[in-house]
């Protein structure tokens, strides 16, 4: 059932270029130029006229929102909250019927983001759900929703459901955008060409693995690790480090870059492997002071770039390239090395990948 793979979890990371294509099967049609997700499809009007939308969930799904987050403001010029789940019903949020609260979720189960949306619906707000199990209790108490099409996760460490999210988000914040009309024509047109094309970047990448592999034996014996990102690139780095966390072991930490030079720079020695995305675009320059300030303290430097970089690559240990795609797009390039990197670990470590010790699959207790 693991397909000829040794675990559930690579499995699952390989199978991203097919479920990223399911996910926008009949949803997208870059030669046309429309996208179209029927089931939010009579709320589209609601959500561009919403003072704001928030969104919640937990773990790796609220990893997903902040690049949601980031995707309906930039794009479509929404504003958006993220929160927590558990956070969020806890704090006696001020919502009413105005808002829209839009919860993200594989399993559809996770107690705490069921709870919130049932708090935001007793105060009336409308609510929306991106699960990935079909029939779920979320899928079913939410007002409308997308499901993200990604198939059955069996690995308790979510892969291609949280590329199936952040798909799913940028088909929503396209489909907002175009109505809205905040993106050009032409921008939406070579954005969904983008999109389109992206299954045959993420398989690029995966064959990259065995690279990827060496990589991972450089560092498997590591104790901590940061992961570094700006922008839309920021949650890909707490994801890189949940990823590192839950399976290997390994303390990790992910940061806005930025921030490193408040605090956590201090952790900085020849022992730290640190992470970073450094791939072209609008903060590029930088990221690459912000090696050149771990190098300087003697960090390793393992870096993801766009293909065909030099200077970064000048400067770091090793890196990992990824192929050019629009800047709104790296999120769902960049995560995939960060998979298969503490996949390796993980098992290099002798961890139990598929099932790590404490972790569920779906997280039915508050
Ligand atoms: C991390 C992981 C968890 C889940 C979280 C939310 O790999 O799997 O952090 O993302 O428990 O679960 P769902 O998305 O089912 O609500």
């Amino acid at each position: 059932e693991k397909g000829g793979y040794e675990h559930f979890m690579l499995k699952e990371i390989h199978e991203q270029p097919r479920s990223i294509k399911d996910c926008f099967r009949g949803r997208l049609n870059a030669s046309e130029g429309w996208v179209s997700l029927g089931g939010v499809k009579d709320y589209e009007q609601k959500m561009i006229n919403a003072q704001r939308i928030i969104m919640v969930a937990c773990g790796t799904s609220w990893h997903a929102c902040l690049v949601g987050e980031y995707l309906f403001e930039d794009l479509a010029r929404i504003n958006v909250e993220v929160e927590y789940a558990s956070e969020f019903r806890y704090r006696n949020p001020i919502i009413n019927e105005n808002d829209i609260v839009i919860a993200v979720s594989q399993s559809g189960e996770t107690a705490d983001t069921l709870a919130a949306l049932e708090l935001a619906k007793s105060k009336g707000a409308t609510i929306l759900g991106i699960c990935n199990v079909v029939g779920s209790s979320i899928s079913r108490i939410t007002d409308a929703g997308s499901y993200t099409h990604a198939g059955p996760e069996i690995g308790v460490a979510s892969t291609k459901a949280f590329t199936a999210q952040v798909t799913v988000l940028t088909l929503m914040a396209l489909s907002l955008a175009h109505k809205k009309g905040t993106l050009s024509e032409t921008k939406f047109r070579t954005m969904l060409s983008e999109l389109e094309i992206i299954p045959e970047k993420v398989q690029r990448i995966l064959e990259r693995n065995s690279e990827i592999e060496e990589i991972a034996k450089i560092y498997k014996d590591a104790t901590n690790a940061l992961y570094l990102g700006r922008g839309s690139s920021f949650p890909v780095a707490l994801e890189g480090a949940l990823k590192l966390k839950e399976i290997s072991y390994i303390h990790a930490e992910g940061y806005p870059a930025a921030e490193m030079k408040h605090g956590p720079i201090a952790l900085i020695d020849e022992e730290m492997p640190v992470f970073v995305i450094a791939t072209k675009g609008t903060s590029y320059e930088k990221v690459v002071s912000n090696i050149q300030e771990v190098k300087a303290r003697k960090g390793k430097i393992i870096a993801i770039v766009t293909e065909g970089d030099t200077d970064v690559k000048a400067m770091a240990d090793h890196v990992i390239e990824i192929p050019d795609t629009d800047e709104h797009l790296v999120p769902i390039l960049a995560t995939i090395p960060f998979q298969l990197l503490s996949y390796h670990i993980a098992v290099m470590r002798d961890c139990n990948v598929d099932q790590p010790r404490n972790l569920a699959k779906s997280v039915t207790v508050e």
